[in-house]
């Protein structure tokens, strides 16, 4: 089978640097036509330049790096400085990029490629605040049908929330454009926070990545040495939650996943709840599914395939 065209649109990030790693170390599965950023994590110049820095630790400096929206539709950008660190990808000391951004904005970028590609060949991979998609959805409303399917890592119901009591980050970020990409029909794979804060880089996983007889395994360890701090002290977890690179594994192994097809829809009204994700897990709303929301991994089938595909780059 030929690998599936991806577009991921990220906001790295820690965790979104290891999705992009293993999305480039994986080419038999995943073809990465672009890597499109979006303010999140850290603002959108630094997303773009973190973009670029993994492009290079994964020794792909050919890999297009188009930058994008760098505040959300209609709200004030919210950051994470506290969890990712100042630059956005604290942790290993990593050189500056040298590869150029590409010329032109993500956001045409992603309306050019589905509408250039033979429809339903291209899948978009949303690691961050969904701005950049939300925009292509609503300037170029043809390519929504073009679309292959989504896979995003966003949301969370039993988990509820790690931003507010109620919401995960990348949604309450910007949560007109999740609504606006929740209600577009568009196929739906959602890891939300329930399935994420199982694949947790224990010590034993991290001494793994660490053994990795390339710079990509220490510089993955040292990643998530910095961005296990957070979650230890608010979660007394037994490390790091590995939330973006479940996008780029489901592409290679949907099997270490499962879930359920529900309505999901997000709270846009009130502040109280603002970017909550009503997901219909028992399905008591009447109201259709729109999306599969994973609930379970395999975790050590996760850990054993992100190990063997970093060890290849
Ligand atoms: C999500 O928010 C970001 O901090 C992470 O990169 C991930 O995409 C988790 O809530
Ligand atoms: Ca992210």
């Amino acid at each position: 089978m030929s690998p599936r065209k991806i577009i991921i649109d990220t906001d790295p990030g820690q965790d979104d640097a290891v999705a992009i790693l293993l999305a480039l170390a994986s080419p038999d599965e995943i073809e990465v036509l672009g890597i499109t950023t979006v303010a999140g994590n850290v603002p959108l110049a630094l997303t773009s330049k973190n973009a670029r820095i993994v492009c290079e630790l994964a020794g792909h400096p050919n890999a297009k790096v188009y930058a994008g929206c760098d505040a959300p539709l209609t709200r004030k950008l919210v950051t994470a400085e506290h969890v990712h660190g100042k630059t956005g990808l604290d942790g290993p000391v990593l050189p500056d990029p040298v590869m150029p951004l590409q010329d032109g904005h993500a956001v045409d970028f992603i309306i050019d490629t589905l509408r250039s590609e033979a429809p339903g060949t291209v899948t978009l991979c949303p690691l961050g605040p969904l701005t950049n998609i939300a925009t292509a959805f609503q300037r170029a409303p043809d390519i929504v049908e073009r679309v292959q399917q989504i896979v995003l890592m966003g949301g969370a119901y039993f988990e509820v929330g790690n931003i507010t009591p109620t919401a995960e980050f990348n949604i309450y970020v910007d949560p007109e454009a999740a609504d606006i990409v929740f209600r577009s029909g568009v196929d739906i794979v959602v890891m939300p926070l329930d399935v994420t804060h199982r694949a947790l880089v224990t010590k034993a996983r991290n001494d793994a990545f660490r053994a990795i007889p390339n710079r990509v395994g220490p510089a993955v360890a040292e990643m998530t040495d910095f961005f296990e701090r957070f979650d230890l002290e608010k979660y007394g977890s037994a490390g790091a939650p590995l939330h973006d690179p479940c996008v780029t594994a489901y592409l290679i192994r949907p099997d270490l996943f499962s879930g359920r097809h529900v309505n999901v829809m997000v709270e846009t009204g009130s502040d109280l709840t603002l970017g909550m994700t009503v997901a219909d897990w028992w399905r008591v709303s009447g109201r259709e599914p729109n999306a599969l929301f994973i609930g379970d991994l395999d975790a050590d089938g996760f850990f054993e395939l992100l190990s063997e595909r970093l060890a290849r780059l």
